[in-house]
């Protein structure tokens, strides 16, 4: 391994661009080519860096030591399946993929290569998240009764306008995987895995522009026996309103809220004083939205630290996986109403 990674970037839209600020801001890490598909993504593409429109050219010129994947989400698989091939590391965009199936195939292809995937889940380093993690993991709360976690965001018409995959069953798959795979996958990393979902979907404001659910309403059952109820909608009137994960437990009852995972909102707990936390400057701003905590530096420096330094990949492609097979159970549980 060179003293600094080599990266390279397919998709360099909104995310795309974001994973290359942070490349290109990071001391240990530099940024080599970058792949779109449309031509004029190439004049947002910083002076000096090889730009293709075809993955595999790239790839077949490739010098750097990982691929980051930030095409929509029905590409996941075939381009994380191609870095891997080509000997590239990947770092793949949320959800890792549209199925278990596809997951399992991205899987077995880094198992044969000898390489890594790294499944970006950015909100796990959002400081609210790390100490309600710290307390779970030293089962400073107990047993786990019932966990409450509400997605109320708003998406309204530019953000489908002009994208040919936002919005599509097939490209997009729905909100769990686009908006709320990141709140399935802070359940999952705090609460461990799932084994019932019910709930019921419905489109009520984005007929005129999705296929898929914009609201649902699910209970879910933990292998730890905690009773999970999960909301979600996009049609939070006008903007963004909560996006949050509260814990009953019993030794205590905890509160993750603000609009992403940003702040302790109400904590009552036998053992520990958790530190208030208010973050409301680092959400993800795409100008006509906002998504989730901006932590993608830390998504790259976990890269560094891995192939670097020999530490733990922070989400690995297994966990990638099991916030997708929730996903598939929470639909496959769901009534279209
Ligand atoms: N972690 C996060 O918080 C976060 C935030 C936003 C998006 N995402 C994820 O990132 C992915 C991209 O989202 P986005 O908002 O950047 O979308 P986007 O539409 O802004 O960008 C996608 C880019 O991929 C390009 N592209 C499409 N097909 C291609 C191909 N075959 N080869 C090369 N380039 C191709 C498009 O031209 C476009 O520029 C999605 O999977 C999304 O879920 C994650």
């Amino acid at each position: 391994m060179p003293d600094k990674i080599r990266f390279s970037i397919v998709g360099f839209g909104n995310i795309g661009r974001r994973h290359a600020g942070q490349i290109l801001q990071n001391p240990d890490t530099d940024l080599v080519a970058v792949c779109d598909i449309d031509p004029a993504a190439k004049a947002h593409v910083p002076e000096g860096i090889a730009f293709y429109t075809n993955v595999d050219e790239m790839l077949g010129k490739s010098t750097a030591d990982v691929l980051c994947v930030c095409t929509p989400n029905y590409l996941h698989e075939p381009h994380t399946i191609s870095g891997l091939k080509a000997a590239l590391h990947t770092v793949v965009e949320k959800p890792m993929a549209m199925s278990v199936a596809e997951c399992d195939r991205m899987i077995a292809a880094a198992d044969e290569t000898g390489k890594t995937i790294f499944a970006v889940k950015q909100n796990r380093y959002n400081p609210p998240v790390r100490e309600v993690k710290k307390l779970m993991a030293n089962h400073e709360l107990g047993n786990i009764f019932m966990i409450q976690v509400n997605c109320f965001w708003n998406r309204g018409d530019s953000y489908y306008a002009g994208s040919d995959w936002r919005g599509k069953k097939n490209k997009d798959g729905g909100c769990l995987f686009t908006q709320f795979s990141h709140f399935v996958d802070i359940l999952y990393y705090l609460n461990g895995p799932v084994k019932e979902a019910e709930g019921w979907i419905h489109n009520f404001a984005h007929r005129h522009n999705t296929e898929v659910e914009d609201t649902g309403s699910f209970v879910l059952k933990a292998v730890n026996d905690a009773i999970i109820n999960f909301n979600f909608t996009t049609c939070a009137y006008e903007r963004n309103m909560e996006g949050s994960i509260t814990i009953f437990a019993e030794k205590g009852t905890v509160k993750i809220g603000g609009q992403y995972l940003n702040t302790i909102e109400y904590q009552q707990l036998a053992t520990a004083t958790l530190p208030p936390i208010n973050i409301t400057a680092k959400a993800n701003d795409y100008g006509l939205y906002q998504g989730s905590m901006s932590n993608h530096d830390k998504v790259i420096q976990n890269v560094v630290d891995v192939l670097l330094y020999n530490q733990s990949v922070m989400t690995s492609a297994e966990e990638g996986r099991e916030v997708v097979r929730i996903i598939e159970q929470m639909y496959k549980g769901a009534v279209r109403v």
